[in-house]
Formats: C-alpha cells, structure tokens, sequence
C-alpha cells in the first residue's frame, strides 16, 4: 500500500496556491495539481471551432461568472488525475477541495489510499487580493505567474522563460473577483473545519506581507516536520 504524501493547498482566490504550487513541486518533487489549470485547458478546448463539447462550453460560462463547477465533474477529475503516474511519488492539490461534497470525497480516497496529508491554509486580507488579481499575470505557454508590482517580468508584459506575450485571465476582472470571493466564503470557507473535523493537520500560514520565496520556505520547513527528513 503506497504511502505517498499529499500537500492540500486551502486558501481564497488569489491568496498564492498557485505560486507556491509551483515553487513547491520541485523541491519536494511532488506533482502539481490544479483543477483550475485543467478546466482552463478543457475550456480552451471546447471553445475551438468544430469543438462538440457541451459541457466544456457550460464550463466555461460558469468560470466567467465566478462561480464553482460541479463536484461531480471535479471529483471525477481528480480521482483520475492523482492515478497518473507523475503522481506517484506524492502530490500537491491547488484548489480542490473547494466545497463540503469534494472534502468528503477527498477524505475517502486519501483514507482509502492511506495518503499522509497535511493542510497549509494560506491567509490573505481580501483587500490585497482584490490588488493583486487586477495586476496579475499569467504565461500562456509555460504557466508562469506574475504580478505587475511584486513580481513583474524583466520585459513589460513578456514572459521571463519563453518570450510569450503574458495574459490577463478572464475571470479577473473586478467584478467577477468579487463573485468568486462570495463563492469561496459560503462554499469553500467551510472545508476547513470538515478538514480538521476529519483529523488534517492544519498549518496556518500568512500568505500576504512576505515574498513567495519566504513562504515557500516556511511551508516546506512545516512539510518535512510532518513528513519527516526522508523528503528533504
Ligand atoms: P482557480 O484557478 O483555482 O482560481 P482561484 O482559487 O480563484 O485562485 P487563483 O488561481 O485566482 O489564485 P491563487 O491562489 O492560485 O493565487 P496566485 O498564485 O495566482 O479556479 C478558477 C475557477 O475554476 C473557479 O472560480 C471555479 O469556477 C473553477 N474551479 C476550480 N477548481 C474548482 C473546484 N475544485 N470546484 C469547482 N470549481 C472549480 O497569485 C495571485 C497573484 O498574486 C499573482 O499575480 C501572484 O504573482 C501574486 N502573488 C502570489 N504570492 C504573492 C506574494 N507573497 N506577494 C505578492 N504577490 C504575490
Ligand atoms: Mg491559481
């Protein structure tokens, strides 16, 4: 029975998962998953000409207006993902679970699965996500995150890795910000204490006021406490 270590990053829109994911994997060569990143490729999909997915085109609209995707779909997406076999040596999961059914679901895999787990809770005042979302910015190509004040490219608008022409999401904008920090507060706010009433070890973390860098740090120092030296 496999006894590979999952890292649950739990937090707001915006609050870092998806920078910390990122400079996690590598250093605890754990795979990064992201169920916002796989509805994103299924929706650019769907929206080819000729595409006859139907529920990738329904995705997309409930991703624009801020709201959540249904779990079944989510779950299913999951279950799937965590089999590949990147996965194998441990996994980061970035935005899942994000309602009370997929903590639930989650539970029963990592249970059944016998998956050591630990929860880092990434703290953020919602003014400074509000801040942060309008200026960032993201690589279409290798998926690079930046930010036009804190962690702006070395060329305007130009990715650091590859030269491509950086994006703005679309669900970006002020408004639709502001929807998915309603969804987060009454559908997602509430894993937390499901999480902990199901026996994850939490860590609070302070997600704002620091660089990336100095969090991932801590998040790592707090991981291979949990984990044990076999990781580091
Ligand atoms: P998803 O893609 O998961 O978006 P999110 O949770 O809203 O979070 P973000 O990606 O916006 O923020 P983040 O926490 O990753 O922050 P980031 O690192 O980018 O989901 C999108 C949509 O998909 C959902 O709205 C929903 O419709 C659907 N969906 C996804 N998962 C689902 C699920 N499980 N169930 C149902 N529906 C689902 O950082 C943000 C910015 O801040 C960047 O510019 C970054 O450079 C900057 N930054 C990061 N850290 C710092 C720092 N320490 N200091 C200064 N700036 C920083
Ligand atoms: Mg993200």
């Amino acid at each position: 029975m496999t006894t590979r270590p999952c890292l649950i990053l739990f937090g707001p829109p915006g609050s870092g998962k998806g920078t910390q994911a990122k400079l996690l994997r590598d250093k605890l060569g754990m795979a990064h998953i992201s169920t916002g990143d796989m509805l994103r490729e299924r929706v650019v999909l769907a929206k080819q000409e000729g595409s006859t997915d139907e529920l990738g085109k329904a995705v997309a609209a409930i991703m624009q207006s801020g709201g959540l995707v249904s779990d079944e779909l989510v779950n299913k997406m999951v279950e799937d993902r965590i089999e590949q076999p990147d996965a194998a040596n441990g996994f980061i999961l970035d935005g899942y679970p994000r309602t009370v059914a997929q903590a639930q679901l989650l539970d029963c895999v990592l249970k059944g699965k016998k998956i050591r787990t630990v929860v880092v809770y990434l703290k953020v005042d919602y003014n400074v996500i509000i801040a942060r979302l309008s200026g960032r910015r993201q690589c279409p190509t290798c998926g690079a995150l930046y930010s036009v004040s804190a962690n702006s490219p070395v060329v305007s608008e130009v990715c650091d890795y590859d030269g491509s022409k950086l994006i703005v999401r679309d669900d970006d904008r002020e408004e639709v910000v502001l929807q998915r920090l309603k969804a987060y507060e009454s559908q997602t706010a509430p894993v937390l204490d499901c999480l902990k009433s199901a026996g994850y070890r939490i860590f609070d973390v302070q997600g704002d006021l620091r660089p990336p860098q100095v969090i991932a740090r801590e998040i790592e120092e707090s991981i291979q406490r949990e984990f044990g030296t076999a990781r580091a």
